[in-house]
């Protein structure tokens, strides 16, 4: 099929670079002309395993193509997947502005009956907007014809996002007329084993599908931070209670994981516009308001527990950061729990020396410079690096190498063998017997 992806983002750029793998004919398209140039060179500007391979092939075989202008995409595209941002908007809700701009667009360039499908994360009801407003562009040039706006939200997540687009759980397709719906059907086919997996609904559904399974799993981690606090305070080891409800099939042990709270682009930001729109209709969102406050107090906990070991005051004292990405696989900061935590350590006085395999460039432009050039916060090349000196380790995000460090390695290059571990990864009768100060979180 002949596909346009609109968007090279993270979400763009997997959804046209794994259609291209399958054998279509994709079409990538950006108004960021830097990106797209050097996209075209072969160049990913995200960390994501496995997907700069699939460009790389796909551009050389002639199936992937990235351009800056959308006219130059249309001809007899198919399908136009829309996958542009969509950030926060100042009162909590989905900032809809660049979905709209890209579905004016497409009124004004597309000539042939096609398919417009939503990937981006939008409130319920944007494929009628979507569709309102291209049809606007169509009555303006006075031309008839016709086209369908679809639902199509993507679950995928980073770090495995190549992945979850190949062996999707669920393809979810929201549509209403039967030509759409078997297209996307015979588009989606090639990765799903069997056609159980796509789900058909309607577009206001499949938008609410998407709230609800992120919703839902930033309830369930939410909801292991609360009893870890409470935890902590009744002499008992979350990691048990954890290991024994996980058991009950009905729980799983999936996303429960208690920690410092979730970032990431999607968690935050869809819990707080599903929240305003709950408020919009007159149903009060009491417990999506009590998810998302519940992650800004446990982002917030690594610092009081570091304050409440050394005190408010902590010039003169150094911190290593292990972690600075909001979760393992990725070099994304957004919202990561990493910042809360570093801001907080800088402007108590405090020195911080963090390493993190992934995301060493972005932080570069992460914290204010003046920062990094008067040495609050100090980028180290190697994770050993950010302990030289340092009154407590604290572990943020739990990559794989942070998993099974030597520790007596540590605790001679440390000031004092004190860890505040952000994760829950190490034993901590084993911490102790080694001689170290554990500090984990809902544990005793
Ligand atoms: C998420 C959804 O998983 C994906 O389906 C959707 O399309 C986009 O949002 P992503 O943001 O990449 O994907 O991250 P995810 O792996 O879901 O983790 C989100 C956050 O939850 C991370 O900060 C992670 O550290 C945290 N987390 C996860 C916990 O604190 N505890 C857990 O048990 C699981």
């Amino acid at each position: 099929m002949k596909l346009t992806v609109i968007g090279a983002g993270y979400v763009g750029l997997v959804t046209a670079a794994c259609f291209a793998e399958m054998g279509n004919e994709v079409v990538c398209v950006d108004n960021n002309g830097a990106r797209i140039d050097s996209l075209n060179r072969g160049e990913i500007p995200i960390h994501e395993p496995g997907l700069e391979p699939l460009v790389r092939n796909n551009l050389a075989e002639g199936r992937l193509r990235f351009t800056e202008r959308l006219a130059d995409a249309v001809d007899d595209t198919l399908v136009y997947f829309i996958a542009v941002g969509t950030p926060q908007g100042e009162d909590g809700s989905a900032d809809l502005s660049h979905v709209l701009e890209v579905a004016k667009e497409l009124g004004r360039v597309i000539r042939h009956r096609c398919i417009v499908a939503d990937k981006s994360t939008v409130p319920v009801g944007t494929a009628e907007k979507v569709k309102a407003t291209i049809q606007a562009e169509l009555n303006r040039r006075g031309q008839k014809l016709d086209f369908e706006v679809v639902s199509n939200p993507e679950f995928l997540k980073e770090g495995d996002a190549v992945n979850d687009f190949m062996r999707p759980d669920r393809v979810i397709i929201g549509a209403e007329s039967p030509w759409a719906i078997e297209t996307l059907r015979e588009l989606y086919a090639p990765f799903t084993r069997s056609h159980e997996r796509i789900l058909v609904m309607r577009p206001r559904e499949a938008e609410m599908t998407k709230y609800a399974a992120n919703a839902m799993l930033a309830t369930r981690i939410s909801f292991m931070n609360e009893l870890a606090a409470l935890c902590e305070r009744l002499e008992v080891d979350v990691e048990r209670v954890r290991i024994g409800i996980g058991a009950d099939q009905r729980i799983g042990y999936a996303f429960i994981y208690p920690g410092c709270g979730y970032g990431g682009s999607c968690f935050p930001k869809d819990v707080r516009a599903l929240i305003r729109t709950g408020e919009q209709v007159g149903v009060e969102p009491a417990i999506l308001k009590a998810v998302d406050r519940r992650n800004e107090m446990q982002k917030r906990l690594l610092f009081e527990k570091v304050a409440a070991r050394f005190g408010t005051d902590l010039s003169n004292r150094t911190f290593a950061v292990w972690g600075l990405a909001f979760k393992p696989g990725t070099d994304d900061m957004r919202e990561a729990p990493s910042r809360v935590l570093i801001e907080r350590l800088v402007r108590s006085g405090a020195k911080v020396q963090a390493y993190d395999p992934a995301a060493m460039p972005t932080a570069q432009t992460a914290f204010p410079g003046e920062w990094l050039s008067l040495g609050s916060v100090k980028l180290v090349p190697h994770q050993y690096d950010a302990l030289a000196n340092a009154d407590a380790l604290i572990l943020v995000t739990e990559w794989k190498p942070f998993r099974h460090p030597d520790f007596s390695r540590m605790k001679a290059l440390m000031k004092t063998p004190v860890i505040f571990d952000g994760r829950n990864q190490y034993d901590p009768d084993d911490l102790r017997a080694q001689g170290f100060e554990y500090h984990g979180i809902g544990r005793p």
